[in-house]
């Protein structure tokens, strides 16, 4: 029998690159393993993860909302209510009672768009935040918004690697990965950092341009919207011009807005959501809106729930994306209830609505805070420039290095990042993504780091005195 090698797997497969879970974050888990020897040898006690948007995970301990929980135990186990009559406050119990009458056992398949009384929940929502209708027939509830981009992209790719979609530069790799997986083409275009990672329409122009010289057709755009790693917020005017120029290019719009209310500044940077737009322009464009309980005040990375909203996609393609997702039957049932109580949280004067307001007011608070107090003191750091982010988890520096560093990276066979992001997390314990895993202009070098970690003071102090002594070690050149 021939032995089972990669070069037997599908080759698109190889190709896949996925740094947020890449060689920094598999060496960190290595170090986390070595501290829990005796006499480990490393300079640091805790391994800190600042390469992954996931607020609750262990060492980040972002605590879970209680009414999202309160309801999902019920849900698990509705004999709770009247085992433990006063444990759970009486909006809770009503809130499970209604989705088990909706639902039934969650143990059960649910209808494969997603439960019909949650798809109504999410389209009042909508409705409620623009002020125009949604169809919940045109909600397809999924297992996280991952599995809604890459049912989407699977779809759009209709001509191996001639098939492409626009990606913003720096980018969320989910897209180049889920594109190399079904042999579709990235086409890049850049945003501006000097104009805090803006969005040109002549950019994209060129990138369409660019496609067309090499035969390749732009089917979609992805808009990350705040941005990931970026942090930046569309202004109204360019969200109209993004549209027009998808109506002008025949594009499909991916509107990725899971990190829609994590807004540091919400009165100079709002959130204002594509389908908003395209229903003020009414343009005949035809979008997806992305939204994830991964995200937000919520953070429930581990529950997989989310869902995409289409606008303006004819019925039969509304058909074929419904068979898409019932070869996977439904999405988690403890996802969509997550959904459920993301988009329906506690309304002021029930019981439940003090605690909720009090526990998501605090995390707004200290994702804010965590986002000021560090771009403030990367800035001030010598060669290290940082956009101070009004949204979404995360800051992306731009860091200069110097030439010698720069050398010793190649020599070691690195990329200078994450030559730059492996001494960090030797010497500190802080695991990063190197800028190479978002995309970024050739010469610069950037790091992703986000704004999840406790004790800020402490993880700063780390970070500037690690900069510091790198560029002692390597300041022979400068
Ligand atoms: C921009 C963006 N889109 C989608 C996702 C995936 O989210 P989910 O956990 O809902 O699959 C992430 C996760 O970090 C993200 O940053």
């Amino acid at each position: 029998m021939r032995q089972l090698t990669p070069e037997a797997l599908n080759p698109a497969i190889l190709n896949v690159q996925y740094a947020v879970r890449g060689e920094l974050a598999i060496r960190a888990e290595e170090l986390r393993v070595q501290l829990k020897g005796e006499n480990h040898g490393l300079p640091f006690d805790k391994v800190i993860s600042s390469n992954i948007g996931n607020p609750q995970q262990k060492g980040l301990d972002q605590p879970p909302i209680t009414f999202t929980r309160q309801v999902a135990a019920l849900m698990e186990w509705p004999a709770l209510a009247d085992i433990a009559p006063d444990a759970f406050p009486k909006d809770v119990v009503a809130r499970a009672k209604e989705l088990h009458e909706a639902i039934g056992s969650i143990g059960a398949y649910s209808h494969s768009q997603g439960v019909p009384f949650i798809r109504e929940n999410v389209a009042k929502f909508i409705e409620e935040r623009d002020g125009f209708p949604s169809d919940p027939n045109h909600i397809f509830l999924t297992g996280g918004a991952s599995a809604g981009v890459s049912l989407l992209i699977s779809m759009l790719i209709s001509v191996p690697h001639k098939s492409g979609v626009l990606i913003p530069i720096p980018q969320y790799p989910l897209y180049t990965a889920t594109l190399a997986r079904f042999n579709g083409v990235p086409l890049p275009f850049h945003l501006n950092e000097a104009a805090d990672w803006a969005t040109s329409i002549h950019d994209i122009e060129a990138a369409i341009e660019k496609a067309h010289r090499e035969g390749v057709t732009a089917k979609a755009l992805v808009i990350i919207n705040p941005g990931n790693p970026t942090g930046a917020l569309l202004d109204e005017d360019t969200q109209i011009e993004l549209v027009k120029l998808c109506e002008k290019h025949s594009l499909v719009l991916l509107a990725d807005e899971v990190y829609q209310v994590n807004l540091h500044k919400p009165t100079t940077h709002p959130f204002i959501s594509f389908k908003k737009i395209v229903s003020q322009i009414q343009s005949p464009v035809p979008l997806v809106s992305l939204h994830s309980i991964s995200k937000g005040v919520s953070g429930e990375c581990g529950r997989r729930g989310g869902y995409f909203e289409c606008t303006n996609f004819p019925a039969n393609i509304l058909d074929l994306i419904y068979k898409m997702v019932s070869v996977n039957l439904c999405p988690p049932l403890s996802g969509q209830i997550g959904v459920d109580t993301m988009i329906r949280p506690p309304n002021p004067g029930e019981e439940s609505y003090d605690l909720w307001k009090k526990e998501t007011d605090e995390i707004h608070a200290t994702l804010a805070h965590r986002t000021k107090t560090m771009s403030g003191r990367l800035n001030a750091l010598p060669g290290v420039s940082c956009v101070d982010s009004p949204g979404a988890l995360y800051l992306y520096p731009q860091i200069r290095l110097p030439d010698e560093a720069i050398e010793a990276a190649r020599e070691a066979g690195k990329e200078p990042d994450a030559f730059y992001a492996l001494q960090l997390l030797h010497d500190t314990g802080i695991c990063v993504v190197p800028g190479s895993g978002f995309g970024q202009k050739q010469g610069e070098w950037h790091y992703r780091l986000t704004c999840l970690c406790p004790g800020v003071e402490d993880y700063v102090r780390k970070l500037e005195k690690f900069h510091e002594k790198f560029l002692q070690r390597y300041s022979g050149a400068n």
